[in-house]
């Protein structure tokens, strides 16, 4: 935090011009009479201490954020590639626990801490530090802990409402691809999946699905197992792709939807709404379950879609102008989460993480 007394000497000058703009005040009066001191010095302050903010913070090595626990228990060497790969300065990420005393952020994944919460650090917290939430399964799959009221001072989730909102990928603006033609397919409609589970809505509707359409299925679930090789082509290969998430929640938009759409192939999207996929993409550019009445009105549009090129084509529009960019697990989120660190240095809570993920 050594930009603190930066601020203090900062925060001094601007009272003093506060002051003497204060008693200069009645000799501006004559040609300017209408504001009063208070209201310009409130205007004139607000913008000088942002930017202030901003010069003090820029190219210092001075905000550490420290992983507690490595997501899954996989350990990654490269985490210091803040400013090389996504040009955020002044970071410092860091595994050693011995740095916990000076760490400005500490990262926690949620899957990872024992539901006692006695993994979590054990000293008391410095008053600048922020510990900071982590987590990228759905509510469904999360699974809540005793008393997580007022424990964590931000969210680093995949819901664009959290603190810190890494969603599992985005749209990106790129300079035109103005010719954008989707590689050549030899399939319809192509499902990837591993975990199968009668209860989940995916399955309850691919099994009406498949009664009225041709679905070409692989994965675990199948006994069809193709290697991460053919995964990105067996996607292209696919006019179209269930991209259906396990559970049904706001903003759990995964990887099942930016890999086909990375790959050229239009997803028809299970998971949260139409509305929350509308808020990552355009809306002509998937196809969402919930706009048809039945699994056999879907498969009827989506064979009628078959015999139209020129309507296919047109799901790819975005491609003029984005393409998909998925986050580097987990090095960027932390990059990232310094990065808010960094902009905003006040007091945060989360005062009901249950209420908010889970309610
Ligand atoms: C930032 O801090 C780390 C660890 O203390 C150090 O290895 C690195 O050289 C520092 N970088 C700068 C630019 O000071
Ligand atoms: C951090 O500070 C606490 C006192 O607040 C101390 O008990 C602890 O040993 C320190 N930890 C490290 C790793 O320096
Ligand atoms: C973080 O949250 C804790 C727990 O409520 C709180 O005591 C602490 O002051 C907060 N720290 C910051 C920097 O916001």
């Amino acid at each position: 935090m050594s930009s603190e007394p930066v601020h203090k000497i900062v925060r001094l000058l601007l009272l003093g011009l506060v002051i003497l703009g204060c008693f200069m005040t009645p000799f501006f009066m004559y040609f300017k009479p209408s504001k009063s001191c208070l209201f310009a010095s409130v205007e004139s302050i607000a913008p000088r201490e942002r930017i202030e903010e901003v010069l003090t913070t820029n190219d210092h090595n001075d905000t550490t954020v420290l992983i507690w626990l490595w997501p899954f228990g996989k350990k990654r060497d490269k985490v210091n590639i803040c400013a090389s790969k996504f040009s955020i300065d002044g970071c410092f990420i860091t595994t050693d626990r011995n740095l916990y005393n000076k760490s400005d952020g500490v990262i926690i994944h949620h899957r990872d801490i024992h539901s006692d919460l006695s993994n979590l650090p054990p000293h008391q917290r410095p008053p600048f530090q922020k510990w900071i939430w982590m987590n990228w399964e759905s509510p469904s799959h999360s699974s809540k802990l005793g008393n997580m009221k007022n424990l964590f001072n931000l969210t680093l989730n995949y819901r664009l409402d959290a603190d810190i909102p890494v969603p599992y990928g985005s749209l990106v603006y790129t300079e035109g691809e103005d010719n954008f033609a989707p590689p050549s397919k030899d399939k319809l409609l192509c499902w990837i999946v591993s975990h199968w589970d009668e209860n989940f809505a995916r399955v309850k509707y691919y099994n009406e699905l498949q009664k009225h359409i041709k679905v070409d299925v692989y994965g675990r679930a199948f006994n069809k197992c193709i290697t991460p090789q053919e995964y990105v082509s067996t996607l292209a290969s696919c006019k179209f792709y269930l991209a259906f998430e396990n559970s049904l929640h706001k903003d759990y938009i995964t990887e099942k939807f930016y890999n086909p759409l990375g790959a050229s192939t239009v997803p028809v999207v299970l998971g949260a709404s139409r509305e929350d996929y509308e808020n990552v993409i355009q809306g002509d550019a998937f196809i969402h379950v919930d706009d048809f009445a039945s699994p056999k009105e879907l498969a009827d549009y989506i064979l009628q879609l078959d015999k139209n090129e020129e309507r296919y084509r047109r799901f790819f529009e975005w491609r003029r102008h984005f393409k998909v960019k998925r986050p580097v697990f987990w090095a960027e989120h932390a990059c990232v989460a310094c990065d808010y660190l960094r902009r905003h240095r006040k007091y945060q809570v989360i005062q009901n993480l249950d209420k908010w993920f889970w309610a």
